[in-house]
């Protein structure tokens, strides 16, 4: 898919924090907005990011004093998830991991953008800070008085799917507008799901790079011959079910009916491809064949360009690139948001500033 930019001579500047290999940053440069700094401390995520997008800082966000980043006009961070993520143990904002958003705090504290955006997993919104209080509500209170200026800031659950995504993939978004603005944010209307099946994602010819699979475990491979294409574990004949799905499968009810190896079939909208790429919790088997998704194909599902790269001749640790998809912001759905805050933010003419502060 190809998005025409804005034609704007003076492109809102893009701080990006958390940027990982680069999807959310990849939407938002489509979308029109120039980035004047981006940081990750993986550096597998430097090796993508670089190869594809540029310059990236590879510190460690802890260690960057916010003079060393320059100004800009919005702040994006998917601070890391685990700490929130259903699967995690939940300590949220008091588990170290959590503190990196304090460190976002203070960075926008001292740059005071015109628009921030969080990205991160739904789990965040059944979190709890020790306090008691709500995740959500600490984030939203806490950009409320930031300076004693502060952000209006809403937020919502999104599914990628409705925003041109062929995924079903569900995430938290805050979007944060300067109070001064006298704006608040809606988010984008949600989009026809035409053409999102993975029959139309599918079809990659030889010509494109990354066709790579991480080969699936022997006990993997066993239960994909058992399960049809649209089927699941629960399709797996219980003499060839390992020890532990037995135990499961004894007894359903007590472990909630789990949907381990789903394989969605052409006709579906794939689930959400997970940082641990594992056939057990996330759909990562292809339909008809019995492997893994590519690089590539996952790339696809997460609306990567097909020139964006990833595997080069220094850069080969396929798991790792598993990851770093699974860890990204949908292209397209970070274009959508970002185009709208675009709309609504930087081209409003009835923009006025109470005060200008930078
Ligand atoms: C969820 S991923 C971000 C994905 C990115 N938004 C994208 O669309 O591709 C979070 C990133 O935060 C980075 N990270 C975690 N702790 C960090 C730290 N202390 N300093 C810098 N980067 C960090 C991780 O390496 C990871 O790439």
């Amino acid at each position: 898919m190809t998005h025409s930019q804005p034609n704007l001579m003076n492109k809102p500047r893009h701080i990006s924090l958390f940027s990982g290999c680069g999807g959310l940053d990849l939407g938002f440069e489509q979308a029109g907005f120039k980035r004047v700094w981006a940081n990750d401390f993986d550096s597998d995520a430097q090796a993508v990011y670089s190869l594809n997008l540029g310059e990236i800082d590879k510190r460690d966000i802890v260690t960057i004093i916010e003079d060393e980043i320059p100004d800009g006009d919005i702040l994006t961070a998917g601070f890391p998830c685990q700490p929130f993520s259903n699967a995690g143990n939940r300590k949220g904002i008091m588990d170290p991991r959590g503190m990196l958003y304090k460190e976002c705090l203070r960075i926008i504290k001292k740059k005071m953008p015109k628009a921030i955006l969080f990205e991160n997993v739904k789990g965040l919104l059944s979190t709890h800070h020790s306090d008691g209080r709500n995740i959500v509500d600490v984030i939203k209170d806490d950009l409320s008085k930031i300076n004693s200026l502060g952000y209006n800031v809403t937020h919502e659950l999104v599914n990628a799917s409705d925003y041109e995504v062929p995924q079903n993939r569900e995430r938290v978004l805050f979007v944060g507008i300067r109070k001064d603005l006298n704006l608040s944010f809606e988010f984008p209307f949600k989009l026809r799901k035409d053409q999102l099946t993975l029959r139309h994602v599918l079809s990659v010819t030889k010509d494109i790079p990354d066709q790579i699979d991480w080969p699936l475990s022997p006990q993997a491979s066993q239960m994909v011959n058992y399960i049809p294409e649209g089927g699941s574990w629960k399709d797996v004949p219980y003499e060839f079910l390992a020890p532990r799905f037995r135990k499961i499968r004894d007894n359903m009810k007590k472990y909630h009916s789990p949907n381990f190896y789903r394989r969605f079939s052409r006709n579906e909208i794939c689930g959400t491809i997970t940082a641990s790429a594992q056939p057990e919790n996330c759909g990562i088997i292809h339909p008809t064949k019995n492997r893994r998704f590519t690089i590539r194909e996952i790339a696809r599902i997460q609306t990567f360009p097909d020139d964006f790269k990833f595997i080069t001749k220094t850069n080969r640790d396929i798991v790792a690139m598993y990851k770093l998809i699974g860890n990204a912001v949908p292209v397209t759905l970070a274009y959508h948001i970002a185009l709208s805050i675009m709309k609504q933010v930087f081209k409003n003419p009835k923009q006025k500033l109470k005060r200008e502060l930078f």
